[in-house]
Order: structure tokens, then C-alpha cells, then sequence
């Protein structure tokens, strides 16, 4: 569906003590179904603010946010915690750039936290190994996160994202901690979700090469978008 997500002069303001930061300023553009969108810019001008403003983690000081057509932020709406946590289950998997695997969980286990929190959306085994299988940590199952390398690590974290099927993937630099060979494997991994599974993606990224997959770029300068 086009125009899954619109932004409309979003603004995000911080107070750091006396001071105010503009994090965010009058952004606005467009995400379509099965885009690949690039977040880019230099470090402080505001990329994680804006996919954490997408992904309804975090409000806007102003401007709207529409998700499917929806107001979610905006407009003097207000949606309570419960609704916004069930957009986010239903809409988003995250992928954060220090991974956040628990250390004292398995692989399985933890690609398995999110249906924690959802009993109803628990996977049957046969969705569970596919998707190890495809992330190539299938023979990893029953390992630590300490006896994974970064890329691994990496992939699980990607797992963790995808076990509820969202429709849109969040990945806020997902290969910033690895090597270019490792890094390479994301992307290639990013690309096959989105043309085998139709899933929206959206990627921070500083590095060129990942950035180039994208059919949209986002450029931040200050927290201005570019272009
Ligand atoms: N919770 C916060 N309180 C105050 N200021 C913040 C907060 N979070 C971010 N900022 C400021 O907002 C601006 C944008 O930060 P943001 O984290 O979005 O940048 P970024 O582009 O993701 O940077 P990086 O590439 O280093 O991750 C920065 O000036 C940052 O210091
Ligand atoms: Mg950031």
C-alpha cells in the first residue's frame, strides 16, 4: 500500500538543562510498502531521533505521524500506551546497534523473548527453524550469546526482529559493530527479506555500500532532511 508511513513536519526538541536541542526539524516524506529506505547523515544529526519517532518509541514534539493511513501522532490525538504498543507489535521489528541479546538466554530463547510478551503469537517449531535457517544460526540454537561471534550476534538480534512478521523492519545501524565481509552478509540479508518477503525496510547506516540498496535516501543534516 503506498504511503504506509507519512511524516509531516516532524519536530523533535530536547532540553538538555537551560539548553534546547532541535534533534528533529520540519521533516516530511513518505514510505511506501516495500521500500528500502537509507537513513543517512553524520553522527548527532538526528537519525536514530527520527526512526525512533517512525517506530513509536518515541512522540514528536510536533508535526504528524500517519501509519497505514492512521494518525498515530498529531492532529491533538493522543493515543494511549496500550494502542501504541500494539502498533508496534503488529507493525514493527527492531534491530538495535548493540544487539541487546540476553546474555543468560540461548539463541532460541532469545528469538523467542517477543512471544513472551504475545502468548497468542507464539511460533510453531517449523517458522522458528526456517527463519534460524535462513539467518544461518540454525546450529547455533542452543548457544550463549557469548559464544557467538559479532555477525551472529547480529543475525540473532535480525531473528528477534522477524519472528512476529512486521511489516517493516527498523535496523538502526545493524552492521556498525561488524567487519566488511560480515557487514556484506546483512545487506545481502536486508535485501533478500525485502524481495523474498516483501518487507519494508528501514536502515541507518554510515556505510556507503549499505546505504546504496535503498530505492529512498533520507539525508539529515542538523536535523533537516536534505534534498
Ligand atoms: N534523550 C536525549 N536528550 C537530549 N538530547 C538528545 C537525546 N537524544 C538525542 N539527543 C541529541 O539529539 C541530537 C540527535 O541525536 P541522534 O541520536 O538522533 O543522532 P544520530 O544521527 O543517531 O547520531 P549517531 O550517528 O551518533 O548515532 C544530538 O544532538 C543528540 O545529542
Ligand atoms: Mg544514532
Amino acid at each position: 500500500m503506498n504511503r504506509f508511513i507519512e511524516a509531516h513536519d516532524l519536530t523533535k526538541t530536547y532540553s538538555r538543562g537551560a539548553e534546547q536541542i532541535t534533534a528533529l526539524n520540519n521533516v516530511s516524506f513518505a514510505v511506501d510498502k516495500g521500500d528500502i529506505v537509507s537513513v543517512v547523515g553524520a553522527s548527532g544529526s538526528g537519525k536514530t531521533t527520527l526512526v525512533n519517532v517512525l517506530g513509536c518509541l518515541d512522540n514528536p514534539s510536533s508535526g504528524t505521524l500517519m501509519i497505514n493511513h492512521k494518525v498515530i501522532f498529531g492532529e491533538g490525538k493522543l493515543l494511549s500506551e496500550p494502542a501504541l504498543t500494539k502498533i508496534r507489535r503488529a507493525t514493527f521489528g527492531y534491530v538495535f546497534q548493540k544487539f541487546f541479546l540476553i546474555p543468560t538466554l540461548s539463541v532460541k530463547e532469545n528469538i523467542l523473548l517477543p512471544s513472551v510478551f504475545q502468548p497468542d503469537h507464539t511460533p510453531d517449531d517449523e517458522s522458528l527453524y526456517q527463519l534460524m535457517d535462513m539467518l544461518g544460526i540454525a546450529r547455533r540454537e542452543n548457544h550463549l550469546p557469548s559464544q557467538l561471534s559479532g555477525g551472529e550476534m547480529q543475525r540473532v538480534a535480525i531473528a528477534r526482529a522477524l519472528i512476529h512478521k512486521p511489516e517493516v523492519l527498523i535496523a538502526d545501524e545493524p552492521t556498525g559493530n561488524l567487519d566488511s565481509k560480515r557487514s556484506n552478509e546483512i545487506k545481502d540479508l536486508l535485501l533478500r527479506l525485502n524481495q523474498e518477503n516483501g518487507i519494508t525496510v528501514i536502515i541507518v547506516t554510515h556505510n556507503p555500500d549499505i546505504a546504496k540498496i535503498g530505492n529512498k535516501t533520507l539525508e539529515l543534516v542538523d536535523g533537516k532532511l536534505m534534498g
